[in-house]
């Protein structure tokens, strides 16, 4: 089971200006390209606070969202609402036959993957923007290595790249 992080961020890092800011900046070409991806791993996992942002399950694809909130409610095996520990959902997709799940934010979620080793891959897509404050791809208590696989132009104005990850700070796999 492989984990792919799928971020968009300005070229100051975030990925957000606010915890509420919808991501309707990144283009037209990330969009496609988030879409084919998360279409091609079939599940997407994120934050409750992503979703909120979202307003709407993903179509077409499988939407696990962490929260803690009773009040939030399950539809079917197309929205998933959890409280489980990311080992578990993941080996819960495992055994539904998913080869690969995306991680699609936002930071309090990839922090938690993250910290636990559960994240293989990451996607970022560079876009034209500096934000100054905002949300940030993790938060403050995240060290990864990573190894760049390739950096990808989307258009004429954003980039893609594709980092392996290593594993802790300076990891010894480098
Ligand atoms: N540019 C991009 O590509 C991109 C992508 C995604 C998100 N974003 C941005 O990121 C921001 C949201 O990030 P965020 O860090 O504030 O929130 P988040 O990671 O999306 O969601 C955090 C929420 O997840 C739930 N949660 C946290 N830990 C949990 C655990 N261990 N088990 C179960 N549930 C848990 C809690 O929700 P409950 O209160 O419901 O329990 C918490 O409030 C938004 O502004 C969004 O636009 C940007």
């Amino acid at each position: 089971m492989k984990t792919i992080l799928l971020m968009a961020q300005s070229l100051d890092g975030k990925t957000a200006r606010h915890a509420n800011h919808f991501p309707d900046w990144t283009g037209t070409a990330d969009k496609r390209f988030f879409a084919r991806r998360t279409r091609t791993a079939g599940v997407v996992i994120m934050g409750s606070r992503t979703f909120d942002t979202l307003g709407k399950p993903l179509a077409g694809r499988k939407n696990v969202v962490l929260s803690r909130n009773p009040a939030r409610q399950s539809r079917g095996d197309h929205l998933v609402i959890t409280d489980q520990p990311p080992e578990a959902i993941l080996a819960a997709l495992a055994a539904e036959g998913f080869q690969e799940a995306v991680l699609a934010g936002g930071a309090t979620i990839n922090s938690l993957f993250a910290r636990r080793g559960l994240i293989d891959e990451i996607l970022v897509t560079l876009a034209p923007y500096v934000f100054g404050r905002g949300v940030s791809l993790f938060d403050d208590d995240v060290a990864l290595d990573l190894k760049l696989l390739k950096a990808e132009p989307l258009d004429d104005d954003c980039i893609c790249l594709h980092y392996r990850v290593l594993g802790g700070p300076l990891s010894a796999a480098r």
